[in-house]
């Protein structure tokens, strides 16, 4: 057992996505040191990610610990590497309606360049549907573009609504 920083508890990681991995990967809570692992460069499939400091790493880090009822950030690592591969994130929105219900919301699923087409794109999100599931949420969202469709329908979404946005 790692005695490093962690997000959250292992006990909301599901055993039976970690059994699907492929031998030398593991899937758990975002770590303090996955900074040194590579976990910001994994997002920069996603979008620009900035140049972050280990201090700023931490600031956030910190931060979402202390509210690590609602944000469950996990990383794939590729051991044998000790890199991380994949990433993804449920945020557990509280509402008023559906009787003070919980709504999860996947946000910056990331998988590696090198890494794609091995199903660990899909175990992200399998291990996030199950966060989600265990933590009681009546639903789990998320946005994507038209090109990411067939991959969320292949995780069990189906296409609802539409996406609107403002930038400031
Ligand atoms: N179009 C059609 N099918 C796809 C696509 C696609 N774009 N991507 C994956 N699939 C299919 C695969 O073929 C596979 O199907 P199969 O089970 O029949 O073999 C299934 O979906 C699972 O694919 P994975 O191997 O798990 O996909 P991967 O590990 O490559 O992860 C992801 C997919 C996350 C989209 C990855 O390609 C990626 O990181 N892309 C760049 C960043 C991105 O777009 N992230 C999502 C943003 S949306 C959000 O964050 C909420």
């Amino acid at each position: 057992m790692s005695t490093e920083i962690t997000l959250f508890e292992e006990s909301f990681i599901s055993s039976q996505v970690q059994a699907a991995l492929p031998e030398g990967y593991t899937v758990r809570p975002l770590r303090e040191n996955d900074y040194e692992r590579g976990f910001l460069k994994v997002l920069e499939v996603l979008t620009e990610v900035g140049t972050q400091t280990k201090e700023q790493w931490l600031e956030r880090f910190n931060y979402l610990k202390q509210h690590n009822h609602e944000y469950f950030t996990i990383a794939i690592c590729n051991e044998h590497e000790n890199r991380i591969v994949a990433a993804g994130t449920i945020f557990v929105e509280r509402k008023f309606v559906h009787n003070n219900g919980l709504v999860g919301h996947i946000e910056d699923i990331a998988v590696d360049a090198n890494q794609q087409g091995k199903k660990l794109g899909l175990r992200i999100i399998e291990a996030l549907k199950y966060i989600g599931a265990k933590k009681g949420c009546y639903k789990v969202i998320l946005d994507c573009s038209a090109k990411n469709i067939p991959f969320y329908e292949k995780c069990g979404f189906t296409q609802k609504e539409y996406e609107m946005a403002w930038y400031v």
